[in-house]
This record gives structure tokens, C-alpha cells and sequence, in this order.
């Protein structure tokens, strides 16, 4: 599809975002049970529901553009992933391992949240103002999530011994 109009990157945009999301959604589980500290479990957990709802607001947006099955795959959140899934298989301090997962979630979610707020500008310009209320609230939950995993990073979880143990 040649992008015509901004319309056109919209619906491209909105396509790729719907296969980043649903991979987050077979992904998240998979975090959630490699993570140590029950904080991290719990904020993978809480951000499944979340992407649930990522989903489904992605597709009510590519229902307003007439797009009822997106065929797009995106690469990015495939790699992204799968470089998560190699920092999980190997082995290690928990902490230590953490701290990995904590460093490959937060690309994903600042890479959403560059998406997302292409899309929302996209939505604005061409007059789809539901759409972009839609990616204003996920834009909303991708960035509590990323606060929410830098608090984790920097709330001690890491001085628990972990870094005077590597230096031995
Ligand atoms: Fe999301």
C-alpha cells in the first residue's frame, strides 16, 4: 500500500501497533514468570490487563478506518521480544536477571510509546478524534508503566547485594 495520505501512515501505524500488542500479550505471561522480585511480577502482571485493553482499543481504532483484519507484522516488537526471551533463558543472580528484564521491557514500552504517539499526532491531523482520545489513553498506561518500572529499577531492588557479590 502506497501512503497517499496521512490517513494512509495512520492506518499503517494503527496495523503495526495491533501486531506489536497482541506479541506483548503472548510475551508479558512469559516476563511475568521469569521475574524474581514479586514488584516486577506484579507490574508485568498488571500491564497484561493492560495490554489487553491495548488490543482492543487498537482494533476499535482500525474499525473507525474500515480495517477489520490487519495483516501487518511487527518486526520490531518481534525482536524485541526475542532478545527478552534470551536475556530470560540465561542463567544467573535473580536480581541480576531482573535487572535485564527490567532494561528489555522498557524498550518495549518506549518503543510503544513513540508509536502511540505518532499515532495519536496522525489521528489529530486527519480529524479522527476518537482515535486519538483511544491512543491518548494507552499512551497514558505505556508511560505509568515505564515510571512504573524505573521505580522499580531505582527503589533499592538492585543494592540488594547483588553488585558487591559481581565484584568478588
Ligand atoms: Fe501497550
Amino acid at each position: 500500500m502506497g501512503f497517499h495520505t496521512l490517513k494512509d501512515v495512520l492506518q499503517e501505524q494503527l496495523e503495526d501497533l495491533h501486531s506489536a500488542e497482541a506479541q506483548l500479550v503472548v510475551a508479558l505471561p512469559k516476563m511475568a514468570q521469569a521475574a524474581h522480585h514479586d514488584e516486577l511480577r506484579q507490574a508485568f502482571e498488571h500491564h497484561l490487563e493492560e495490554t489487553r485493553a491495548h488490543v482492543k482499543r487498537v482494533d476499535e481504532a482500525l474499525g473507525e478506518l474500515g480495517v477489520s483484519m490487519p495483516t501487518e507484522e511487527c518486526r520490531a516488537m518481534k525482536g524485541l521480544i526475542a532478545e527478552g526471551e534470551e536475556l530470560m533463558q540465561r542463567g544467573g543472580d535473580p536480581t541480576a536477571k531482573d535487572a535485564a528484564l527490567i532494561g528489555a521491557a522498557q524498550r518495549v514500552e518506549h518503543y510503544e510509546i513513540a508509536a502511540y504517539g505518532t499515532a495519536r499526532q496522525l489521528a489529530g491531523d486527519c480529524g479522527y478524534d476518537g482515535i486519538k482520545d483511544l491512543m491518548d489513553q494507552t499512551l497514558d498506561e505505556e508511560s505509568s508503566a515505564d515510571k512504573q518500572l524505573t521505580k522499580i529499577a531505582t527503589g533499592g531492588m538492585f543494592k540488594s547485594g547483588v553488585n558487591q557479590r559481581a565484584t568478588v
